[in-house]
């Protein structure tokens, strides 16, 4: 059994559940998102129930970022599926969380590209491994997933070497199918994975993401999407340059978004997130995407505490909140949500959920779908 305090200290857990993008920068309240914005408040894309966002797909079963674990979670009763996107070096977008590869498929044990080991800046981080930028879709097509968390999610091992690395196209094409099937409309939530990085590797990634949406007929006001990052001047280039019409969703940690950093700005998450930063936003974006401590902080003895303004603020600003990562393990739960003694058995994560909801945010991205449909069906019969 892994127990609680053993599974804290490992590597892999502390990378499964670090934001993107978490950077520093002196505070400085200044108001405007960026040089150029439009005037007026993009429409809020306020859905009738909360929705359900399966966080790298049925993440919480089957290997992160594969057909099979998208599939699960739709099958499981998940309104959007969540493809985070990097390029490979022949400019192809693929579903991965990193550019670098190592945690989350077998591409250490590969003789053949053990020369592509190599150190990189990742926002101003050194990084070192194999990554997609330096492998070509067929080089990485010939890679397989594995579990990143495999001390905690044993199960979802068994699927090691079982999938490959999808690229945005074939998840578009299995929503479509899905879709279909299913009989109703499974979205996606496709997300910008570092593009300052990607640009000074002269990748593009919101070119070939516009390009990509529009061919499968998303790039539309009320289209089953939400385009997400943790930069904001990918978010205008979309918006503005590339006048993309989905919905856009700026997500927020704690530090400062790296595009900011890197031009020298030194505004932090938590000055974009005042009330009249989130206006300012509006006239971009349609909803900000938090890490759920902003929403609920934990108190200082790591039980669930009392909501912010977070919810509120957005809301007054036309803006939709959907905030991230529900995960139904004890390690991930607040001490008094949690159950048994091991760090991979479930606690209270639907009581989590639902407490969330009440909380009024509008959906949540969570590695278990299942739990996520289970805590908005209790959540919508006592509303
Ligand atoms: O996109 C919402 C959430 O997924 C952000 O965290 O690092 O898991 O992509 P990350
Ligand atoms: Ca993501």
């Amino acid at each position: 059994m892994l127990r609680l305090s053993s599974v804290l200290t490992t590597a892999a857990l502390v990378a499964a559940i670090a934001p993107s993008a978490i950077t520093s920068a002196s505070a400085d309240h200044a108001s405007s998102p960026t040089a150029a914005s439009p005037t007026a408040a993009q429409p809020r894309r306020h859905a009738a129930d909360p929705l359900v966002i399966a966080h790298r797909g049925a993440s919480g079963y089957r290997p992160e970022h594969t057909l099979a674990a998208y599939e699960l979670a739709a099958r499981m009763g998940a309104d959007f599926i969540e493809p985070d996107l990097v390029s490979t070096k022949d400019g192809v977008l693929v579903a991965r969380h990193e550019p670098e590869i190592s945690e989350t498929t077998d591409v250490a044990d590969r003789p053949e590209f053990a020369s592509r080991r190599t150190t990189k800046s990742i926002d101003g981080r050194p990084v070192t491994g194999w990554f997609t930028s330096d492998f070509t879709l067929a080089e990485l097509k010939s890679l397989r997933a594995k579990e990143r968390l495999p001390e905690l999610r044993q199960e979802s091992t068994m699927w090691d070497g079982r999938f490959e690395v999808p690229t945005f196209d074939e998840v578009l094409e299995l929503r479509e199918r899905l879709t279909k099937e299913l009989g109703r409309e499974i979205g996606v939530y496709p997300e910008t994975k570092h593009p300052t990085f990607f640009d000074e590797a002269g990748l593009d990634l919101e070119g070939k993401l516009a390009e990509a949406i529009r061919k499968h007929h998303l790039d539309r006001g009320n289209a089953p999407i939400f385009i997400q990052s943790f930069e904001l001047s990918n978010l205008v280039e979309l918006r503005e340059e590339l006048d993309v019409k989905a919905p856009l969703v700026f997500l927020v940690a704690g530090g400062a978004p790296y595009d900011l950093v890197a031009k020298g700005d030194s505004r932090t998450y938590r000055d974009l997130i005042q009330p009249a930063s989130l206006v300012e936003l509006s006239k971009t974006i349609n909803g900000i995407g938090p890490e759920k401590s902003l929403v609920i902080p934990r108190k200082a003895d790591g039980s669930l505490g009392a909501p912010t303004s977070l919810v509120s603020d957005a809301h007054a600003a036309g803006l939709d909140v959907h905030p991230w990562t529900f995960r139904a393990e004890n390690v991930f739960l607040p001490v008094d949500h949690r159950s048994g003694a091991a760090a991979s058995d479930f606690g209270r994560a639907i009581d989590e959920q639902v407490t969330f909801l009440e909380a009024g945010i509008d959906g949540l991205f969570t590695d278990q779908a299942d739990v996520g449909v289970a805590a908005r069906a209790e959540f919508l019969a006592g509303r």
